[in-house]
Formats: C-alpha cells, sequence, structure tokens
C-alpha cells in the first residue's frame, strides 16, 4: 500500500526531512479560493487506497485548522484508507474540562477530526490526560523527555532540581527524570488560578539550580511566579523546558530578571523559529517523530 505524506502551509521543512528520511513520498495539494474567499481543496495525486500522513496544526490562526480538516476530507472521499495526522503541536488541549457556560473545545476538535476522516492523531507531549481521554479517536502523544534529558547532561545540569510548576506537569517531569535515572522524590508547585492571577505553593526540595519542566510556555505567567517563588528560596540559577513555545507578548522576558539563565523549547510550532531572541534555545522535534512513524509505517 502506498504512503504519501502531505503537509499544511508553514510545515515544508519538517515535512521534507521526514520524508527524506523515511522514504515517503510527498502528496500535493492545492487550497483553491473562490471570489467570495470560501476555500475548496484540489488533490494532485491519485489516493484511492493510501496510508496518508497530513503534518500541521490546529492552533490558531483559523485557517490552518479549516485547512487541514478540509484537506483529510478530501483525500478521505478521494479514497484514502488511512489517515494520520501528524500535529506536534495539538491547540485547544487546554479547554479539557466541563464547566457551566464554558465552551470546551477539545470535545469539538476530536468529534470534528473524527468526522474529517482522521484515524489517529500523533502529537507531542499533550497537555493533560483529560484531554487525550476526550479523544474518539485513536491518540498518541510521545514524549520529549529523551531530547531534554540530551540537553541536561550536555550542559551539566545533572544536579539541578527538575521541578513541575504545577501538578498538571508533575508526569511530564517523572519522564524527565526516567530518562535522568534521577530517583529522588518530585518537586512541585500547587497552581491557583483566580483570573489571571496566578500563586503557586512550593512542595519538596529545591537546591541552588533548578530545571522548570511544562508543556506550554504562552505568556510566561505560570514560569514567572514559579521562578519568583524559586528566587525567595534561594535558587540562583533556573533553566527552563518547554515542549511548546507559544511566547505570545513580551511578559516572558520577565523571567531573565529572575534567576532564568536558558529557555529550551521545540520546534512543535515551526513559526517559533522567527519568533523568539537567540538566547532560547530551539531543539528539533522531528528524531522522535521519524522514530516513531518509522516504526509503525
Ligand atoms: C497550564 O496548565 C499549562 O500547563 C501551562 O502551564 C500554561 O498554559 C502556560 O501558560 P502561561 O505561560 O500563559 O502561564
Amino acid at each position: 500500500m502506498q504512503t504519501l505524506l502531505y503537509n499544511i502551509p508553514g510545515f515544508e521543512a519538517l515535512s521534507e526531512s521526514l520524508a527524506e528520511k523515511l522514504g515517503i513520498k510527498k502528496g500535493t495539494y492545492q487550497l483553491k479560493r473562490f471570489t467570495n474567499n470560501e476555500a475548496q481543496i484540489i488533490i494532485n495525486d491519485n489516493v484511492k487506497g493510501s496510508k496518508c500522513l497530513v503534518l500541521g496544526t490546529n492552533a490558531p490562526p483559523d485557517r490552518q485548522m479549516i485547512e487541514l480538516m478540509f484537506l483529510c476530507h478530501t483525500l478521505k472521499n478521494d479514497g484514502a484508507k488511512k489517515i494520520s495526522a501528524i500535529l506536534p503541536y495539538l491547540a485547544y488541549t487546554r479547554q479539557d474540562r466541563k464547566e457551566a457556560q464554558k465552551g470546551l473545545a477539545m470535545d469539538w476538535f476530536s468529534k470534528a477530526f473524527k468526522i474529517s476522516g482522521i484515524s489517529e492523531v500523533i502529537t507531542v507531549d499533550i497537555h493533560s490526560r483529560l484531554a487525550k481521554k476526550m479523544f474518539k479517536i485513536p491518540l498518541v502523544s510521545l514524549s520529549p523527555a529523551e531530547i531534554f534529558a540530551d540537553e541536561i547532561k550536555k550542559n551539566s545540569f545533572v544536579d539541578a532540581t527538575i521541578i513541575a510548576p504545577d501538578e498538571g506537569a508533575i508526569n511530564r517531569c517523572k519522564e524527565l527524570k526516567k530518562c535522568l535515572g534521577d530517583k529522588s522524590q518530585i518537586s512541585y508547585f500547587e497552581k491557583k488560578r483566580n483570573g489571571q492571577i496566578i500563586s503557586a505553593a512550593f512542595k519538596g526540595k529545591v537546591g541552588k539550580r533548578a530545571v522548570i519542566v511544562d508543556d506550554i510556555l504562552d505568556t510566561g505567567g505560570t514560569l514567572i511566579v514559579a521562578c519568583q517563588e524559586l528566587k525567595k528560596l534561594g535558587v540562583e540559577e533556573i533553566i527552563i523546558m518547554v515542549t511548546h513555545g507559544l511566547f505570545t507578548n513580551d511578559s516572558w522576558k520577565e523571567l531573565w530578571n529572575l534567576g532564568v539563565k536558558k529557555i529550551y523549547t521545540t520546534d512543535t510550532l515551526p513559526e517559533i523559529r522567527i519568533k523568539v531572541p537567540p538566547e532560547v534555545s530551539i531543539l528539533q522535534i522531528a528524531p522522535i517523530i521519524e522514530k516513531y512513524v518509522r516504526q509503525k509505517y
């Protein structure tokens, strides 16, 4: 059965690298716009009976999610046998709790992916178990722990305390500690949000150096509060490791005033390369996706 790899705009580099390393043929399509801007997908390949891998994201701007889902839907209608969506950053996972009067976008996406013909989603470091549970189709969340562990070893941060900035990050810290062979108790913050105000109470032990690990750096609010508290506890050097760097607005820059020496993120969102200054180290996510796809396809 032939396998074809498609990507939405922005994901060309990751797509080229996966196609080359895995020996998968790239598929192509056009997005045609009607005069009133309505979109239509035109596929350039015969996909009947094929497996299709579709690389992209459902993150804003909204046209990305429309293009992704219209593309998958067209591939399915045209006879594709299986469609696997590779979405390194799966957006909207923070809407994972049912609350009165509030939208539950994750639930909507899981249904929308299904009706778009997607058979499975391959992502990196999904926000929560709750978000994963909500999925109506198989979902694989790949851990970036090995990539971060390599960096910790390379840069001699092994003596630093690994810290979760909230309880949701405890499991990803455990995975990282496992890669490092660190059997010590987890240190974490109990985070509370009151509207925009975040407060955090530290639980555990910490020395002079700390590595804070989280899935998302959005405005930086969570990490700023954690760093302020660590500073009060006498921590002198902080390293930040976040899988998905959204870096929305400039408030995260306050981190440099709070003992943060280095921020690591990954390129799950390709635009990160033009968004952040060179002081932020961007690690490549391609090897872990490649490893998974090689084993499965
Ligand atoms: C929340 O539970 C997430 O894991 C992140 O800690 C959070 O979304 C980061 O957002 P911000 O940088 O705006 O605090």
